[in-house]
């Protein structure tokens, strides 16, 4: 029996104890997929809370979400409710939707404007900083100052809100460098968000995941995108197009790091990772028809046949066009369901219906994301499978092998 074959574990007969999560992480076997109980055992999840998603930043998308001073939305992450504001200075704060007195949701719905947040319960109210300004017939030497909203430490560049739980976070300069030379000269910070669309998925997420960081699906599960994109070819048939392109990245000054492996937070860093990849001859841009979708963006004065693609932490990945944006948010929901959620950037100043058609912006990654939510879908029942056995990674899945074995040192690491 392979080892492949003795990780594939029934659900029903695996508890990932510590003791069972090293066995599970020491058997896998590179070059194979992961064992059935990472995507089925919910104690992996509760690992995962702790060890992944309250120790990474996460994208909440563009600030442009919340435009006007106090404005706020809600957000769901790691399972829990986070409220994003904009002060009357225009500061943005990021805080846990959990009054501090007995833990009641104080965030009226899920968008809107206020002044503050009067908890439903007994009436605590919160500036939109967090800051406790009221708290009903208290004795009078309770201190306010102590039970303010939880604040998340949260970070804006190029108009991307960042996001994490960590108390000590992962040092975000690294980054912070990498949006500037890559969204940054896309004109980013004069962006504004124009459609967003959740995909809910019943699948784990690291299916999703999975799925996102490879194109060897991409010939027979997206034929809309593979008719402009050349992802799907094998590289020694996009070696010429991607040499003519390394030159307008070198023109642009765009910062690729193609060949680093994911880090792990082992570094005290997090992890990034920016490439680019090529359009098809004389395809401009995401459309149906390769043409332009909307007005170009920042340093851009031409098209120039190439996305410049972003990955941040284990969820948040991002695709610039020289004329529009995508953000992916993915939201573990448990240990079988996720979100994946997209917005659509473009230039602040163009105007629908002149400047850009939105059904023709969103068109692509809408119907491309219907295909990926399908295929993630059957692959988490095949998962499901008491036959379930991991099965060779492809080469063209290489980014899938790095996300494996980033997660895998994630997760093993207390
Ligand atoms: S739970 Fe919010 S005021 Fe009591
Ligand atoms: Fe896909």
């Amino acid at each position: 029996m392979s080892k492949a074959m003795n990780t594939a574990l029934n659900p029903n007969q695996m508890q990932a104890s510590p003791f069972g999560l090293s066995a599970l992480v020491s058997d896998y076997e590179p070059g194979s997929g992961l064992a059935q109980a990472f995507y089925l055992d919910p104690s992996i999840y509760q690992l995962e809370l702790d060890r992944l998603f309250r120790r990474h930043w996460h994208c909440l998308g563009h600030e442009s979400i919340v435009p006007q001073p106090f404005d706020f939305e809600l957000f769901q992450m790691a399972g829990e409710e986070v409220i994003l504001t904009r002060d009357g200075e225009g500061a943005l704060h990021a805080m846990l939707n959990l009054c501090r007195h007995k833990g009641a949701g104080v965030c009226p719905s899920q968008k809107g404007n206020a002044r503050s947040f009067t908890c439903p319960y007994h009436a605590w109210t919160y500036a939109i900083d967090g800051a406790l300004k009221t708290a009903r017939v208290m004795p009078k030497d309770f201190d306010r100052a102590a039970y303010g909203l939880h604040k998340l430490q949260l970070l804006c560049h190029e108009g991307l809100v960042f996001i994490t739980f960590a108390a000590e976070p992962l040092d975000f300069s690294q980054a912070e460098e990498m949006i500037a030379q890559t969204v940054g000269v896309y004109g980013w910070a004069k962006a504004k968000i124009v459609a967003r669309k959740t995909y809910p998925i019943a699948a784990n997420w690291k299916l999703a995941i999975e799925n996102y960081v490879e194109c060897y699906h991409c010939s027979p599960a997206h034929p809309e995108f593979s008719q402009t994109h050349v992802l799907e070819q094998p590289p020694e048939e996009i070696d010429a197009l991607n040499a003519a392109m390394a030159a307008r990245t070198q023109a642009l000054g765009l910062c690729i790091m193609e060949g680093s492996p994911w880090e792990t937070s082992a570094s005290g860093r997090e992890a990034i990772r920016s490439y680019r990849y090529a359009l098809k001859d004389g395809v401009k841009s995401a459309s149906q028809d390769g043409g332009p979708l909307a007005p170009l963006m920042g340093q851009f004065t031409d098209f120039d046949g190439g996305v410049t693609s972003l990955h941040f932490g284990g969820l948040s990945y991002m695709a610039a066009y020289p004329d529009h944006g995508v953000i992916y948010r993915f939201v573990p929901r448990g240990i079988d369901a996720c979100d994946m959620e997209i917005s659509w950037v473009v230039d602040a100043d163009a105007v629908e219906g002149q400047d850009y058609d939105l059904e023709a912006l969103t068109w692509l990654w809408h119907v491309t994301s219907l295909e990926d939510k399908a295929i993630i879908e059957t692959t988490a029942r095949g998962v499901r499978s008491h036959y379930y056995q991991p099965g060779p990674i492809a080469p063209m899945e290489a980014q899938t092998q790095r996300f494996i074995n980033w997660y895998l040192a994630e997760i093993s690491r207390p």
